[in-house]
This record gives structure tokens, sequence and C-alpha cells, in this order.
């Protein structure tokens, strides 16, 4: 849509749980808005593999399903969105993750982004995404992505046209080091002991939208484009 590359848009925030389906809502978004996705799994992939010390600081933690600090976590995203590319809006892909995250970020948007420069005043998109547990761990065991462009499959779901090599590029697909059985239960537990508060935080500020993320791909981006077009 010609209109959609130009306005200025408040920030997107992706709630869910591991495998709800934020880093593919995250990439429609962005090639429809022309906004940058910033995912904080990503950035944290990528220090790993450049070997920083934020990336040793983060490995150990990754591995085992838990969250990295958000000391650690909370200035990346500091750094990322004060990029120039982030000026016009940005969607968040798993960030905040935690009560004080959020409170955090509330505090960052209010002292830096929402001022007349980028002529945008009022606050962020939350859009929580529900999905059934089973569905989760379904989506989670068959997930499958390109090292080269980043784009996600599923071996169940939504597989490649041939088996393991990505349609754009032909690179031979790849399993996320986390997405091991016994490390998923990990990450689906830390989200219920840590992430869940965080839809409460936005719920309590009357701020939280929910979109029903059982539904097929194309129907959840209709919700959510749907929440993004409407949004006052
Ligand atoms: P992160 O990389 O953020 O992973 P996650 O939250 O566990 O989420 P996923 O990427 O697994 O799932 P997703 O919701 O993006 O689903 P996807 O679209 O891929 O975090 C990894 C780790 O980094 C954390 O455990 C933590 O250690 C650390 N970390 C990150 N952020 C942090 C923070 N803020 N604070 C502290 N630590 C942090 O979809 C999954 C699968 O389902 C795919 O195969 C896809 O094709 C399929 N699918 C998607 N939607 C549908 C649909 N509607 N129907 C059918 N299939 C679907």
């Amino acid at each position: 849509m010609a209109g959609e590359s130009s306005r200025t848009i408040e920030p997107v925030i992706l709630l869910g749980a591991p495998g709800a389906g934020k880093g593919t809502q995250a990439k429609r978004i962005e090639q429809r808005y022309h906004i940058p996705q910033i995912s904080t799994g990503d950035i944290l992939r990528q220090n790993i593999k450049a070997g920083t010390p934020l990336g040793h600081a983060a490995k150990a933690v990754m591995e085992r399903g838990q969250l990295v600090p958000d000391e650690l976590v909370c200035p990346m995203v500091a750094d990322r969105i004060r990029e120039i590319d982030c000026e016009r809006g940005f969607i968040l892909d798993g960030f905040p993750r935690t009560a004080a995250q959020a409170g955090w970020l509330d505090a960052f948007l209010e002292n830096e982004f929402f001022d007349n420069s980028h002529g945008c005043n009022r606050l962020p998109i939350v859009i929580s995404m529900d999905v059934d547990y089973n569905e989760l761990l379904r989506r989670l065991t068959g997930r499958r992505s390109c090292p080269t462009c980043g784009r996600i499959y599923n071996v169940h779901l939504q597989p490649p046209k041939v088996d393991e090599l990505c349609d754009n590029d032909g690179s031979k697909l790849v399993i996320r080091d986390d997405d091991r059985e016994e490390v998923i239960r990990e990450r689906l537990n830390e989200f219920v002991r840590q992430t869940r508060p965080v839809a409460d935080y936005y719920q309590a500020k009357g701020r939280l939208k929910t979109v029903n993320g059982d539904l097929p791909m194309d129907q959840v981006t209709a919700q959510i484009f749907c929440i993004i077009d409407n949004h006052v």
C-alpha cells in the first residue's frame, strides 16, 4: 500500500509465547508498513555468532531456555531503537519480556521517542498473540529457518517445496539450538513465570489488544493489520 511507506506508526509490540508466531507476523508487518523488525532473540543470536562480550554472557542462559538479564537486554534495545531506520516506527518482537523491561520501555519511549521530531506522541500498539500449549509445542518442534534470508518454515505446517531447502535461495534449512524439546519446555515455563505478567501490565493500563494466534497465518495477519490500521 503506497501510503504505508511514509506515515509514522506507533511502535508495535508483539507479545506471545515461544512459537506464537511473533517472528512470522513481524516480517509481514515490516513488509506492509516499511518499519523494521527488532527481534531481541535474533540480535542475541547474532552476538553469540560474532563472539561479542554480550554474546558470551547470553549463550549459556539461552541454551538453558532462560531469559537473559534485563541489564544486558535493555541497553541493547535502546541502541537499536536509536538507529535512524526506527524514526518512523518499529516492531518489537520478543521485547518486553519481563515486567521490569515493560516499565523500562515506557520510560525510554517517553524520554527519547515520543517527541515532536518523530511526529508521534501516542502510546505503543501492544498485541498479544494467544496460542494453545500443544500447538506451541508442534510449531516449535517443526520449525526450520533459512540461515541466509531468515525465512521461517515448519515441517508439519508450512514445509519448503524441496525437503530441508529454502524456497528463496536453496540454502540448507537449520534447526535453532533452543528448539530441543527439554529447552522448549523451559522456555514455555519462563513465559508463564516472567512474560505473562507483561500482558497483565499492559492490560491494567487498558492498552492490550489480543488476537487468536491459533488461526492460520493469513488470518492472524489480517487481525493484526486491522488493529494497526484502526489504532488511535
Ligand atoms: P526469541 O528468539 O525471541 O524466541 P521466542 O520468544 O522463544 O520465540 P520464537 O522465535 O521461538 O517464536 P515466534 O513467536 O517468533 O514464532 P515463529 O514466528 O518463529 O528468544 C530466544 C531466547 O533469547 C529466549 O529464550 C531468551 O533466552 C533470549 N531473549 C530474547 N528476548 C529476550 C528478552 N527480551 N529478555 C531476555 N531474554 C531474551 O513461529 C514458530 C513456528 O510456527 C514456525 O515454524 C512458523 O512457521 C509456525 N507458525 C507461525 N504462525 C503460525 C500459524 N498461525 N499457524 C501455523 N504455524 C505457524
